[in-house]
């Protein structure tokens, strides 16, 4: 599906309510999964890749039952079965990489595979902690699809060279079923959500500064109310700070410390943004957000913040274009593993509309203030967040943007150009 974007010169006004968080939801349905009992979740993401983890534990024989379109019951005896087909992860890298932690300490085989942007995704990552730890796990090269063979894993001391949550989780949830105590050191803090949901579950864990370590544990259910999620929220900063006119409030936003990279940079930059209300919601930190259209400055974005904005950097790429100076992005050089080469593409993309953008080996330089033309077709490479960062550059060109394949979007906010509208 191709989408129209037309410029923008209203400004962006009212309030708006930020949708489920996807790596939260995916967090629920794993972590109770593994408790023994019944949980709530309330406030599911409606996004495809949380339903391929969802779909993914029915086919292992966890009850899962919707009351409403986000809102659903699970029960679980923490044990699961032997699944009768492979398992399919979809688009989703977290649900291939969490869940194999989960798969290699089981005692039954499995295959995991995925669509085709995820079957070009390094898995090595993985499987070797995983290996460490006793696993046996046949790959395509250390690509999808994975052969897993369930085996009784012993703990590890890892040190990652990646700052990865997909890694640390993985490793993570391979440790709760493993003999001894499991480490996990990064090199600078990715997100928590799994050690946080952990402790919320009565886990055996304790963290220190990069590094994590848990015993192997029983869960305990509890319900789960799942915030909204910063990473879509996001594209509505970003879009705020750069159409003229804008003032408006994002209501539910999850502000996990290890997420916020986007708040502090747009306030390195200049931005005009309040937080409001801030309060915890099953273990995290939440508040609203209120935005408004600003003068902004360039910056230089690397080191210990590029795991807590990963997802963010291609829509701050787009803002990058707007600011005063040269924008430095540097230390993302993951960006290339993502659902897209990150990199590449928003490069590729960006210059289409007359954008002053130069690709490095691991990120960006961004010259602005520039205007941007439009009247292009613009490719979205199966990357929902390319497809969403893209449509926010279309609201400031000066020419209408075609998008294509659109659709993408689905895979993390179907909701997100209603949301749009709904600010007009
Ligand atoms: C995620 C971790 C990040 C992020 C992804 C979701 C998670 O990936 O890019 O969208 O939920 O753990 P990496 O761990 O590969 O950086």
């Amino acid at each position: 599906m191709n989408k129209i974007v037309e410029k923008n010169i209203n400004g962006l006004k009212g309030e708006i309510v930020i949708p489920s968080d996807k790596s939260l939801s995916h967090r629920a349905i794993i972590l109770s999964s593994l408790a023994k009992g019944t949980t709530k979740i309330e406030n599911f993401s409606k996004g495809a890749d949380c339903h391929s983890t969802l779909n993914l534990f029915k086919n292992l024989g966890i009850d899962i039952d919707f009351k409403s379109e986000q809102s659903l019951i699970l029960k679980s005896t923490g044990k699961f079965l032997e699944p009768k087909q492979n398992l399919n992860c979809g688009n989703s890298g977290t649900t291939m990489r969490l869940v194999s932690g989960i798969l290699a300490g089981q005692n039954f085989n499995s295959v995991l595979y995925g669509d085709e942007s995820l079957s070009k995704r390094p898995m090595k990552r993985v499987i070797e902690p995983l290996s460490l730890m006793g696993a046996k796990i046949n790959s395509n090269d250390g690509k999808a699809p994975l052969e897993i063979i369930g085996k009784h894993l012993k703990a590890i001391n890892y040190k990652s060279k990646l700052s990865s949550a997909q890694v640390k989780s993985c490793v993570l949830l391979a440790g709760i079923n493993a003999e001894g105590k499991t480490l996990f050191t990064e090199p600078y803090l990715s997100r928590n959500h799994t050690e946080l949901m952990l402790e919320y579950l009565g886990a055996d864990i304790q963290v220190e500064n990069s590094t994590v370590s848990v015993q192997k544990s029983e869960l305990t259910a509890k319900d789960i109310t799942i915030c909204g999620d910063i990473s879509s929220a996001a594209f509505f900063i970003v879009a705020g700070l750069i159409v003229p006119h804008s003032d408006f409030v994002i209501k539910n936003v999850g502000l996990n410390p290890t997420r916020t990279g986007i708040i502090d940079v747009v306030k390195m930059m200049g931005a005009n943004i309040e937080i409001l209300d801030k309060r915890t919601i099953s273990n995290e930190l939440v508040g609203d957000i209120r935005i408004q259209t600003s003068d902004l400055k360039a910056c230089e974005i690397s080191g210990n913040i590029i795991p807590r904005l990963i997802d963010e950097i291609p829509v701050i790429a787009v803002l990058a274009t707007q600011a005063e100076g040269t924008t430095i992005i540097k230390d993302a050089q993951d960006l290339r593993n993502k659902e897209s080469d990150r990199i590449t593409a928003v490069v590729t993309e960006l210059r289409k509309l007359g954008a002053n953008i130069d690709e490095t080996q691991d990120g960006f330089i961004i010259n602005g203030k520039t205007k941007l033309l439009g009247d292009c077709e613009i490719n979205t490479y199966h990357d929902h967040r390319l497809a969403m960062s893209m449509y926010i550059a279309g609201l400031i060109s000066e020419k209408q943007v075609q998008i294509n394949d659109f659709q993408w979007v689905d895979i993390s906010f179907p909701e997100f150009e209603q949301l749009f509208t709904s600010l007009q």
